[in-house]
């Protein structure tokens, strides 16, 4: 008989986990209701009542001046590529390992995105091959705060500043995270949030950009809501579009934000616990977060796991076992020269006929991006650290279950 749920055997969990989004909390409801009523459902003009609400809020909780509001977490990226002047014939450093829109923001904006490796041990850029990839036309780094970790901004802040380099941050899934006590995205020119519905402090869509830097905060704002001049002189107007986030999401994020602490800690205490429970389950590597993290956030939990203890089986495979099991799981992202679609957009870029080896992804290899994202990630999602105890046990339980039962895991 199957002991394995994905062959039929009984889940370890047949509880769902508490749902995400909150849907039971009335606050939500309530400040969407007053915004219905207000008949201010958009976002002009810019910044609404509830975007500069929010705006503030999660810069002064981050640490940062100024936060602007806008559609997604995606366009965040592209507007602070086109605030930061990169584009045409420049090229952005991207490490090999994250969501396609680290590489489609500054392909968006015109630039070219340049892949390197990742660390070993927080699977981040590697800064050593970050520095290695500057040329003439470098213009940016954009680090991605992966999973439970950061990047290391000490290395990534000094090296931009050696070479004069912007640093755009993703910090996509890194809301409340401090690094040495400064707010993640507070750190470099840019650091750019999403609020999408998955993300730890949502509404549904939307995405924010932190900055210190007045005139950097005043292009934003001007990019996101048509180009409109936002300083004083009426002189700053600049080539935008409409990216501006409605008063109902808006609405949405200031309730989020007042909710976001207490979740947080609470995140965080599971999130030890987890590594507590998996350390000793063979083939399990834990990763733990570096110690200048002085706040500790995180959106995706990551293990590294070995193929070799669960009888030759992928990542991939682990994870079809653990939803199986009842317990979110997922791979999550290849490593960027899989991804197949950025070639044929490269190539129509300009530069792409002088410097096409660089875009070639058969020529491309990032060893550690490729063992991690074909064979050794496994991303645990939010849900499974907001049912306190019992919710990262049964993860972990399952776990160990899929290791002890791997021969009966499927091939593929
Ligand atoms: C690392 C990373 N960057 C950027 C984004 C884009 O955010 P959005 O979906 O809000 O456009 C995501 C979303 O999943 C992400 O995981």
């Amino acid at each position: 008989m199957a002991t394995l749920a994905i062959n039929g055997g009984t889940p370890v969990r047949s509880a769902p986990y508490p749902s995400w989004p909150e849907t039971d909390d009335d606050g939500y409801v309530a400040a969407v209701e007053a915004v219905v009523r207000s008949g201010q459902w958009g976002g002009f003009p810019e910044p609404g009542v509830h975007a500069a609400g929010f705006e503030s809020a999660f810069a002064a909780y981050q640490g940062g001046a100024h936060g602007v509001l806008m559609v997604n977490g995606t366009i965040t990226m592209e507007v602070a590529c086109k605030a930061l002047d990169i584009g045409w014939g420049d090229e952005v450093i991207v490490p090999a390992l994250t969501f396609a829109a680290t590489a489609y923001a500054p392909m968006a904006a015109g630039a070219l995105p340049v892949f390197v490796d990742i660390t070993p041990d927080t699977w981040t850029i590697d800064p050593e091959l970050a520095e290695a990839a500057i040329t003439e036309r470098t213009r940016a780094i954009m680090p991605v705060h992966l999973g439970h970790h950061m990047a290391d901004m000490d290395r990534i802040m000094d090296l931009a500043r050696r070479h004069g380099l912007a640093v755009i941050e993703d910090c996509a899934h890194a809301h409340g995270q401090r690094w040495r006590d400064q707010g993640a995205g507070c750190i470099g020119d840019f650091g750019s949030f999403s609020h999408q519905s998955s993300k730890i402090l949502t509404s549904g869509e939307g995405g924010s950009l932190l900055t210190n830097d007045d005139r950097l905060a005043q292009r934003a704002h001007s990019i996101v809501d048509c180009g409109r001049a936002k300083d004083p002189d009426e002189k700053d107007y600049t080539f935008g579009a409409n990216y501006r986030l409605s008063e109902l999401n808006a609405a949405l994020l200031e309730v989020a934000m007042e909710r976001f602490p207490a979740q947080q800690e609470a995140r965080a205490t599971a999130g030890k616990r987890f590594e507590e429970l998996v350390a000793d389950i063979p083939g399990i590597t834990v990763m733990p977060a570096d110690d200048r993290i002085t706040r500790w956030s995180f959106y995706n939990y990551l293990l590294k796991m070995d193929p070799d203890a669960f009888a030759g089986r992928p990542n991939e495979v682990v994870c079809a076992a653990m939803e199986a099991e009842g317990i979110e799981a997922e791979v999550q992202y290849p490593p960027m020269n899989h991804y197949e679609l950025f070639q044929p957009s490269l190539s129509r870029l300009p530069v792409a006929v002088e410097y096409a080896d660089r875009l070639d992804p058969t020529r491309m290899s990032f060893p550690v991006a490729e063992a991690a994202g074909l064979r050794e990630s496994i991303y645990f999602m939010e849900t499974t650290f907001r049912d306190g105890e019992q919710g990262v046990q049964d993860a972990a339980d399952a776990l160990a279950k899929i290791q002890a039962n791997a021969q009966e895991l499927p091939e593929s």
